[in-house]
């Protein structure tokens, strides 16, 4: 049912259309782990006009478009150049579609002895049309490179997440977008405490 393709109303309004298509993509992301290919451009469409302004303090503004228990929707607006904070996804499974732009992801690795975060691997570059699966565990950052709108599907309430801050070289549990410092921290762990 999730990969379905999503049904039509001549009554329905913008609003509505937009709740049912995150549905729909919310169903994918928990059956699949990504948004079906024929699901991807009406939710596109559908949201092609709410894209966030970016603030100025901030590597990307972002917009929820749809949240329930069965998972979240979020729209995100890039400043060219901009790179989130290392972060993973808590206990979410997501699917990340870019729309606009072009991105490099990073994946990290905390190790200990001093504890230290690495990159793991070579950057991967996404582009407009590509979709990024996001699972329970890894740690990645993204940077914009020249301005972008991604569109961000969760499977599952929205949780707490971890996000890293090298410079201060401590961890923080928190909420809210993956910037430093969060929006919110329930719990801050300095990586070498003892
Ligand atoms: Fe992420």
């Amino acid at each position: 049912m999730g990969s379905a393709t999503p049904e039509r109303s001549d009554t329905e309004d913008h609003d509505e259309r937009l709740a049912r298509l995150c549905r729909v993509a919310i169903a994918d992301t928990a059956e699949a782990g990504v948004v079906s290919l024929a699901n991807r451009a009406p939710l596109a469409l559908a949201v092609r006009a709410l894209a966030p302004a970016v603030p100025s303090d901030r590597p990307y503004g972002r917009r929820e478009l749809y949240t329930s228990a069965e998972g979240e929707v979020m729209l995100a607006s890039w400043r060219p150049g901009a790179s989130s904070a290392p972060h993973d996804h808590g206990r979410s499974r997501g699917f990340v579609i870019v729309l606009e732009g072009a991105f490099e992801e990073h994946a990290f690795a905390l190790r200990a002895g001093p504890t230290r975060l690495e990159k793991v691997q070579d950057a991967r570059t996404w582009r407009r049309g590509d979709g990024i699966v996001v699972r329970e565990g890894p740690v990645h950052a993204l940077t914009c490179i020249d301005g972008g709108l991604t569109l961000h599907v969760y499977a599952g309430p929205p949780g707490p997440f971890r996000i890293y801050d090298v410079t201060r070289r401590e961890t923080h549990v928190a909420r809210g977008g993956a910037w430093l410092p969060p929006d919110e921290t329930l719990t801050r762990e300095p990586w070498d405490a003892s």
